[in-house]
């Protein structure tokens, strides 16, 4: 969606509905079908006493309301940008054209933790889901071909995958620990993104059909089998626990930001575009809500952390019939979503390599396919390198930062342009701007303050190696200092 809007002239023909389902499309994946896990029960570090957070219970009910809150403020002010601005790149896009090439960097550089780093954590769900698929037909695949290094290294010294640090074959007295679902997924789906596979509206509908009927079947199922013992105590780690839960189930509302993108195609987009985001929003909000409530029913809320939390709850309720019915739906929800993020992020560095910011041969669209070949398969190897070795919960942290970090960036940029720029035309304009882009802000800054110290650290090294990239190619290289034309 994020390049929908290169094409110049596009047909306004999206109504609110069409806007509810591409949200549906990009936002309902990995982050129900798997953070939920952690957000419920809370995670204890390798040493399996230090707590690195802790759970919200079954009040992780609660977390999805004030995050529901937090998204719509922050979804208001990207569509003001979005309208106004309407190119692809996304952020990256609106803040080159009005705040300056030094934001544009941060925000570009930043979104790369959204995009491909979020990638890596979807395919590292997609595969916890696709291996709990295979073992309801009866292929195992051994444990040292199904978890990374770093999810092994990372879990608690109870916990069954330790054992696989010695049974794994050793390379060098390293243990060989490799997710080969999690890699093929993200190669496949960047071959299809090179040759030119594009998501459709057909296909998002039909993804969406699937996410749809397969959450019902969870709750309508799951709900005959609650055990209301499950809800007591309701918040185990009071308010503490539903703030650093709603940190990481966070994840499952990314998307919002890429639908505002289709702006520029919205009929009437004053009226449709905040409707459209605000029922999106609602909508996915209610079903979080209700599956929420219904996974930390079922089981008591310490047995939902595990890779395929759903799949999780229905086995160990003794609905094993219906668990690889949650875990195929798992499958394709997170396919949908990788496909719409792996599409996304290429297009960015596209239009930061058209500014000069990357280098310019990354640009390059293929001959054959007319698809930002370079791009796309640079971020192919990337995602799909680390999703091999990495860990679902340290690269939820990182993506969870570095997309609130953008939303503070969006919600400070619509007021800083309504003050510099503001005769500009804006198809959409928030109302109440000052209480919304601050209020959001500050909500956003707040629920970044409930992931763990590590996160933050991670967040800043990233920050201060894009810095130096910056100093040392992009400001020496960039289209405005060069002198070179500049991009329409
Ligand atoms: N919101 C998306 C997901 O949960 C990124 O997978």
């Amino acid at each position: 969606m994020v390049a929908d809007s290169e094409h110049s002239g596009l047909r306004r023909a999206l109504g609110t509905g069409d806007l509810v389902m591409l949200s549906i499309g990009a936002v309902i994946g990995a982050g129900i079908f798997s953070s939920i896990g952690t957000a419920a029960a809370g995670q204890l570090a390798a040493d399996g006493t230090t707590v690195v957070r802790y759970g919200a219970g079954p009040a992780l009910v609660v977390s999805f309301v004030l995050l529901g809150a937090v998204c719509a403020l922050a979804a208001l002010c990207y569509a003001e940008l979005a309208a106004m601005i309407p190119q692809a790149g996304s952020a990256y896009a609106y803040s080159y054209a009005t705040l300056g090439e030094l934001v544009a960097w941060i925000i570009g550089w930043d979104l790369i933790l959204e995009y491909a780093v979020g990638n890596v954590a979807v395919a590292i769900s997609w595969s916890g889901y696709f291996v709990s698929l295979l073992s309801g037909v009866g292929v195992n695949l051994p444990g040292w071909l199904v978890h990374g290094y770093r999810e092994v290294a990372l879990a608690a010294p109870d916990s069954p995958l330790k054992a696989l640090m010695q049974s794994a074959p050793h390379l060098g007295g390293v243990p060989l620990l490799v997710n080969v679902p999690a890699f093929v997924i993200v190669a496949l789906i960047t071959w299809l993104l090179v040759i030119g596979v594009r998501e459709s509206t057909r296909v998002n509908n039909v993804m969406v059909a699937v996410k749809l009927a397969v959450l019902a079947l969870f709750v309508i199922v799951g709900v005959q089998h609650i055990d209301t013992a499950n809800y007591h105590p309701f918040a185990p780690n009071g308010f503490r626990g539903v703030h650093q839960g709603a940190a990481i189930v966070f994840f499952a509302y990314i998307g919002f930001d890429a639908i505002s993108t289709a702006a520029e195609e919205t009929k009437d987009p004053q009226r449709t575009m905040p409707r459209g985001i605000m029922l999106g929003l609602l909508v996915c909000t209610l079903i979080y809500i209700i599956v929420g409530a219904v996974a930390t029913g079922l089981v008591p809320y310490k047995q939902l952390l595990a890779n395929d939390p759903l799949s999780e709850a229905f086995n160990r309720a003794g609905l094993q019939r219906f668990s690889w019915i949650i875990s195929l739906g798992a499958v394709v929800s997170m396919s949908a979503v990788l496909l719409v993020f792996q599409y996304g992020q290429p297009r960015i560095f596209m239009a930061m390599a058209r500014d000069g910011l990357l280098p310019r041969f990354a640009a390059k669209i293929h001959s054959k396919y007319r698809t930002p070949h370079i791009t796309t398969i640079i971020t192919g190897v990337f995602v799909a390198t680390w999703a091999l070795i990495g860990d679902a919960g340290e690269t939820y942290d990182l993506t969870n930062i570095g997309t609130l970090f953008a939303f503070v960036l969006v919600c400070l940029g619509v007021l800083v342009l309504r003050r510099t720029d503001p005769g500009r035309v804006r198809p959409f304009r928030v109302k109440f701007v000052w209480p919304v882009a601050l209020g959001g802000a500050a909500a956003c800054v707040f629920v970044m303050r409930g992931l763990p110290p590590e996160a933050w650290v991670r967040f800043g090294l990233w920050l201060v190696i894009g810095l130096v990239l910056y100093v040392a190619y992009g400001y020496k290289n960039s289209t405005l200092r060069s002198g070179s034309p500049q991009r329409s």
